[in-house]
């Protein structure tokens, strides 16, 4: 039973395979095409989907969709014709390119059946099957899908219950969205910087006046006041008028552009409040549902540190939110819904390894480096991890390349920047020379799960880096250029099982330094994708301050390697 899941709605275009219900390859098409966020169709995604996973077109049985066209279309033409406004054919035209590659590439019977699977129910119940509890409460939360913006249910065994949704523009992800854009951020693309920057303001001076534009009702549904905002009518800014008059002109775009202190007060008024909605959700939910975990998922379950404080205050023991928590992650949930629901076959997967992209063998490596005549050094397991860990000691900054690539906006020691946690100066010179990127934006760490309770107050593992904790007090003067400025950090812990190699080097560094902690950024530079083929890597290395370069099992410098 092979089962094709697609996004390709609003962005992040992603395609994934389903093999008798385990997910064998996933993969997002801005990886291949380097075009970031795109929402083109997916069809290089699909294709190398495909190759990877050894089918032919022949041998799909189903094509899941995470987009049901036409959903909610009377709420849409209601609201659209309440406001004299256009209506947005989007879907429409979406479903023509769907329906173009489906008739090219499968032109013999028996063709697949192809299924649409509404948005939410690809995040919120998609996740829900590959998560590894047997039953939890279930929410999700994004700008919109279809029309929905938000799923609150909970999900046992295959089955689900939903117990309300809201709708556009009754919106969570859109008003944090223009708090981005006030922010002179990239609405709808760079709300993990609006996140970054809140620690810098206080979200005392707008606090009140933020409260009283979006809220969470007794029976957990959304309000917001309409009248602070653009987007609801479509219009380009999604602030409006009263917004600026509250809160004061907006940043100019931009990374040259300076912060005044009201931009970061608004960052970090709009960063607080979200989370007491979030919270105050997931209370509710807790209480109505007497479950012990939640399944969190959507756009709004990027921001690690809501996250975070969901695990410390929701009530619940955990959360599991898969890495791909976007709309990426819904072409993983829509063909699990499929397997699980439609089809109603027991689950049998949990999605705990991001690691699901594409991989280079070491032969093709060697290829590529002998081709592009660049001087390298193989080392052998074992060796390899204490060189790199000896250049990291000495402050050296290394790209990581290694195995299958993440699915996913984080780098998980696959497709990696990394760095020595430990020298004071280390942030603002991977910023600077490497990242080229805003100078306050931090840094995350990665850590070995049972290193973890010495260096943060975690007590929770957090293999996809989407949980926020605080480093604790004695270890931040430690880890200067892994702590963000409220004493925090977005720790990925680290398991031999599943990363291996990153695990080895962890424990190298601990050797040299006394600590297992290495600052861990995405191999990129800003606005690009995360590398995704070793000459995607030699690109970004000699483009950058990189100083070392790990590529499978061999060594690249840009000073002579005996060094
Ligand atoms: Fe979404």
């Amino acid at each position: 039973m092979n089962i094709l899941g697609i996004n390709y709605t609003f962005h992040d275009s992603t395609a994934c395979v389903v093999q008798d219900g385990q997910l064998t390859v996933a993969l997002e098409e801005e990886r291949l095409t380097r075009q970031k966020h795109t929402k083109a169709f997916p069809v290089h995604a699909l294709t190398r989907c495909l190759d990877i996973a050894g089918l032919t077109t022949q041998q799909i049985d189903h094509v899941a969709v995470s987009i049901q066209p036409g959903l909610d279309w009377t709420k849409q033409l209601v609201y659209g014709l309440k406001r004299g406004m256009r209506l947005n054919p989007f879907s429409l035209l979406k479903q023509r390119a769907l329906r173009a590659w489906f008739e090219e590439t499968f032109t013999a019977a028996p063709r697949p059946k192809l299924h649409f699977v509404p948005h939410h129910l690809s995040h919120a119940v998609g996740s829900f099957l590959v998560s590894p509890y047997e039953s939890a409460a279930l929410l999700s939360v994004d700008g919109s899908g279809e029309w929905a913006t938000t799923f609150k249910g909970v999900g046992r065994a295959n089955t689900y219950e939903c117990f309300g949704q809201d709708y556009f523009p009754m919106s969570l992800g859109s008003v944090y969205e223009a708090a981005t854009e006030f922010c002179g951020f990239r609405r709808n693309y760079e709300e993990g910087k609006t996140m970054g920057l809140a620690p810098l303001g206080d979200p005392e001076n707008f606090g009140e006046a933020v409260s009283k534009i979006f809220w969470v009702k007794d029976d957990m549904s959304l309000g917001v006041d309409l009248s602070y905002f653009g987007y609801p009518t479509y219009r380009k800014q999604a602030c409006g008028n009263k917004f600026y008059a509250t809160f004061g002109q907006p940043r100019k775009p931009g990374p040259e552009a300076g912060f005044e202190q009201h931009h970061l007060d608004v960052a970090a008024a709009f960063q607080k409040h979200l989370e007491d909605c979030l919270l105050s959700i997931a209370r509710k939910l807790h209480e109505h549902t007497r479950e012990d975990y939640l399944v969190f998922s959507g756009g709004i379950a990027l921001n690690s540190v809501a996250n975070g404080r969901l695990v410390r205050e929701s009530g619940f023991k955990d959360l599991y939110v898969i890495p791909a928590a976007g709309d990426n992650g819904t072409a993983i949930g829509a063909a699990f819904y499929v397997h699980n629901q439609i089809l109603s076959n027991p689950r049998t997967y949990v999605h705990d390894d991001p690691y699901m992209g594409t991989e280079y063998p070491d032969p093709v490596i060697r290829k590529i480096l002998e081709e592009c005549k660049l001087e390298h050094q193989a080392l052998p397991e074992g060796a390899l991890e204490t060189k790199a860990a000896e250049l990291l000691q000495r402050g050296y900054i290394l790209g990581w390349f290694q195995g299958r690539m993440e699915i996913g906006p984080r780098a998980l020691g696959n497709r990696s920047i990394l760095a020595n946690p430990t020298l004071p100066g280390m942030k603002d010179k991977i910023n600077a020379e490497v990242k080229h990127r805003e100078a306050f934006r931090p840094f995350a760490p990665s850590c070995p799960l049972e290193d973890t309770p010495k260096f943060f107050e975690q007590n929770v593992a957090d293999p996809f880096m989407l949980k926020v904790c605080k480093v604790r007090p004695e270890q931040r003067a430690v880890l200067p250029a892994i702590t963000h400025v409220d004493g925090t950090a977005r720790l990925q812990t680290v398991h031999p099982d599943t990363n291996p190699r990153y695990y080895r080097l962890l424990k190298a560094f601990e050797k040299l330094s006394g600590v297992p902690v290495l600052l861990n950024t995405s191999f990129n530079v800003m606005g690009e994708p995360i590398v995704e083929s070793p000459i995607d890597a030699i690109h970004c290395f000699f483009s950058t301050g990189l100083d070392y370069l790990v590529l499978g099992d061999h060594l690249l410098g840009k000073r002579p390697l005996q060094e």
